[in-house]
């Protein structure tokens, strides 16, 4: 072998060598720790810490009280599961041409939701619907809009699925992820008993993920667990309108979560030239929930606008004003709905549509948004 020929091998080497060390230094080892609000019980498992858990009772001070406890809510998973999850939520690995990831729409910074009236999917035209909050929806018994969804894990399948969301199918999310360098590995940390990747590992993990994304400490919350200064004037004004039996929002809007987690029919109008979206009444296949929706959160609320099912309005102001049109007042001629009993004619004046508004701009609380990934297991932005 000629000199020449033998530093060329050596420096081959030497790059496979550094190769090798990178990767191995570039190696995604999942978190060992639960996210903050979350404590690992002997287990393993995180689970949820919160002051509302203090209050036992969902009337405890009375109907419509503040200090009421949380219903039922998703936890328990590993802090491993969760970091994965991070991961994948970030990751347009997940669609077949790599362009969208769940955080295509549901953006940290802008509530989990992505500013616009309807989402736009893979086939760059607008889906049906918007893009809600995912923050706290470990707590919904019922998901997607039109409430067709009973878990997470049951979810998740939508998105990825849709043909005008995701556009994946199952067999291709299983290859991209099987056959990139690190995600094979991820998942053994996460589940560590399974030998391949499944899809069920994959709905658990986003689930978990999307499980962490807790918003109950804003200044509502301190003004709830009794330190009174948290809210102004203004918005404990706004607050005694929303809970009067004048305007009547906390009955469907209840604390804490500010969702009752029902279905109710409130006749919101469509954007223009869109037809009528009939929302629960397909899952449930019941006419008399004909334009019904689940009550959203309003967690968050003043960072998802625009506002309802698709976007019709693009402010607060107008979504709340809504509510003082008068029962029924955008149900399309011909079209019969049976509109929630609450919905009817508050007659508020324009300054208690205003204190309202200041109310609700008191529930955001994004302290414990999570770290976007700087760097994915796909090298994808
Ligand atoms: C193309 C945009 C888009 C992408 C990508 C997307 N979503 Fe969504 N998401 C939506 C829209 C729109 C809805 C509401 C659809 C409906 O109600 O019919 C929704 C609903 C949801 C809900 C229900 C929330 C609730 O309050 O009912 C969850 C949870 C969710 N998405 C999680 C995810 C996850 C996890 C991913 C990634 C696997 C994902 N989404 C990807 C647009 C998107
Ligand atoms: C009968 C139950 C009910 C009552 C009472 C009610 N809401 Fe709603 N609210 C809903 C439902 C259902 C939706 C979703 C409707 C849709 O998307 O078409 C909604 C949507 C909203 C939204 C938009 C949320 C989003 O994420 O887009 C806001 C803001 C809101 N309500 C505020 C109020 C206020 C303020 C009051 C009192 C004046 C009130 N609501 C009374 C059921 C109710």
């Amino acid at each position: 072998m000629s000199l020449r020929s033998f530093t060329l091998l050596l420096s081959a080497v030497a790059m496979l060598v550094c190769a090798n060390l990178s990767s191995a230094s570039e190696s995604f080892v999942l978190s060992e720790h639960c996210p903050p609000s979350f404590e690992k019980n002997a287990q393993g498992q995180c689970k949820l810490v919160n002051m509302y858990q203090m209050y036992d009772s969902i009337e405890n001070k009375g109907m419509g009280g503040t200090q009421t406890s949380l219903p039922p809510y998703r936890d328990g998973f590993t802090p491993q599961q969760i970091d994965l999850g991070r991961y994948l939520f970030f990751d347009p690995l997940l669609s077949p041409n790599q362009t969208l990831s769940c955080a295509s729409c549901h953006q940290p910074q802008k509530g989990f939701a992505d500013g616009l009236d309807r989402s736009i999917g893979i086939l760059g035209e607008k889906v049906k619907r918007a893009a809600p909050t995912l923050w706290n929806a470990a707590f919904l018994q019922r998901l997607f809009w039109d409430g067709r969804a009973t878990t997470l894990e049951q979810q998740a399948a939508g998105p990825l699925f849709a043909a005008d969301e995701m556009g994946n199918t199952p067999e291709q999310l299983l290859n991209s992820l099987q056959n990139n360098t690190y995600y094979p590995d991820m998942f053994k940390q996460a589940f560590p008993a399974s030998q391949k990747i499944e899809l069920a590992q994959i709905y658990r993990a986003l689930a978990a993920f999307q499980s962490s994304l807790i918003s109950l400490n804003s200044r509502y919350d301190h003004y709830a667990h009794g330190y009174h200064q948290a809210l102004t004037e203004p918005e404990i004004e706004g607050m005694n309108i929303f809970r009067s039996f004048v305007a009547r929002c906390s009955e469907c809007h209840t604390p804490p979560l500010f969702t009752n987690q029902q279905i109710a029919v409130i006749g919101t109008p469509e954007p223009a030239g869109l037809p009528l979206d009939v929302g629960a009444e397909t899952p449930f296949h019941s006419e008399k929930l004909k334009g019904g929706f689940k009550v959203p959160t309003l967690r968050n609320i003043v960072k998802t606008a625009p506002y309802m099912h698709s976007g019709v309005f693009p402010t607060l102001r107008e979504a709340v004003d809504f509510y003082n049109k008068g029962r029924g007042h955008a149900v399309p001629e011909g079209v019969k709905m049976y509109i929630h009993w609450h919905i009817w004619e508050p007659n508020l004046t324009e300054q208690e549509i205003d204190r309202i508004v200041d109310f609700l701009g008191a529930l955001t609380d994004e302290s414990l948004t999570p770290a976007i990934p700087q760097r994915l297991p796909s090298g994808l932005k």
